[in-house]
């Protein structure tokens, strides 16, 4: 198991700063993601741990002994992508290999290691064929084979399971996690989607245009978003986001809805210096219920069915806002209904600077 530190990390491509000061530490033995939108930098970042690229500054640490200057082959390093890159005309069995043979290995010991992974990842009746004839989970779990034969010190995955169809992708998912658990090493996975971040991780770091916005437990990160960025890149369907502005004890909506706030969340508040305020409520943090007097309400614009909850758009005073319902809710777009919000559920943020204030 290995720790990878990063200090200072930024990283050039002629006048474009793609990285731009990265400070991170991942513990040994953590599954660790690296979540951003496309083009944030999450793949040069990784790039830089696997050596393929080299930073413009910054320190890169395994075990915190600089690696800056090691060829990617000197790191021990495996990396995963999402083209598979098996060699076509050599057999599963002979692509699990590869790595061991350029280590020129002994053929017995090759031999145990090779029938150990694919026991391991269930290849064992495809180590005769050709990766032509397989599925492209089955090829994916070729490649993972590859990967964790040589035994390395860190797992590095690039979007490893974005050619599989979603089905598929839930199940890699697990799969990799019990890999995880396993082989109790380090694993860096980097990816664009969200919700795959938030299930795979002890730790997640969130990218945006080459910074780090927060990093943390999934769970802290969803509960408690940082700043705008985060709020709304986090979580599906996306935090509403409302405009209001401080009010006495509280914050008050455009809509004229007042939340009253107590304690340190209230006196937090007072430090936004205009007393504009960016309210963000999550949609399972909006109950809808029938329509009563002194009420706030909003009309149904659209409801679709997920399965096992219903995603509800609500025109509320003009602004479209979402809400998750169970999936017995009986509504009819045209209708109204009421919105109830636990006053401690919302999350504030300072507009100026996007940071969360409460
Ligand atoms: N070799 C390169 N030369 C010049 N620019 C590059 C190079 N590699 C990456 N970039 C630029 O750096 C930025 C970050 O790219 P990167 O591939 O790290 O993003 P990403 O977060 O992995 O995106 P995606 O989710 O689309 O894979 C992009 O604007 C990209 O165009
Ligand atoms: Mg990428």
């Amino acid at each position: 198991m290995t720790e990878v530190r990063l200090t200072g990390i930024t990283k050039q491509f002629g006048e474009k700063g793609v990285l731009l000061g990265i400070d991170l530490t991942i513990e040994e033995g953590a599954f660790f993601t690296l979540v951003g939108p496309s083009g944030c930098g999450k793949s040069t970042l990784l790039n830089l741990i696997a050596g393929l690229e080299s930073p413009t500054s910054g320190e890169i640490l395994f075990d915190a002994k600089p690696v800056n200057d090691l060829a990617p082959k000197d790191r021990d390093v495996a990396v995963v992508f999402q083209s598979y890159a098996l060699y076509p005309h050599k057999t599963v069995y002979e692509n699990i290999a590869f790595p061991l043979r350029m280590k020129k290995e002994p053929a017995a010991e090759i031999d145990r290691r090779v029938r150990e992974v694919a026991e391991l990842l269930g290849l064992t009746p495809l180590l005769p064929q050709r990766p032509g004839s397989l599925s492209g989970g089955q090829r994916q779990r070729v490649a993972l084979g590859r990967a964790i034969v040589r035994k390395p010190r860190l797992f590095l995955f690039d979007e490893p399971l974005s050619n599989l169809d979603a089905r598929l992708r839930i199940e890699m998912r697990s799969e990799l996690k019990k890999l995880h658990r396993r082989l109790k090493a380090t694993m860096i996975y980097v990816t664009h989607d969200q919700a795959e971040a938030l299930t795979l991780s002890d730790r997640m770091a969130v990218l945006h245009r080459g910074t780090i916005q927060q990093q943390g437990a999934p769970k802290e990160i969803y509960a408690r978003p940082s700043n705008l960025f985060v709020a709304e890149f986090i979580g599906s369907p996306p935090m509403n986001l409302l405009r209001g502005r401080r009010v006495g004890e509280g914050v008050e909506t455009a809509e004229g809805v007042v939340f009253r706030l107590t304690g340190e969340r209230a006196e937090r508040l007072g430090a936004v210096p205009s007393g504009e305020v960016v309210l963000g409520i999550r949609p399972e943090d909006l109950h809808l219920s029938p329509p009563a007097e002194g009420k706030a309400t909003a009309e149904i614009v659209l409801i679709e069915s997920i399965g096992a909850e219903v995603w509800v758009e609500l025109n509320w005073g003009g602004r479209t806002i979402r809400a998750t319902a169970s999936a017995d809710f009986d509504g009819r777009p045209g209708e109204r209904v009421g919105l109830t919000i636990d006053p401690n559920k919302v999350h504030l943020f300072d507009p100026e600077t996007g940071r969360r204030t409460d």
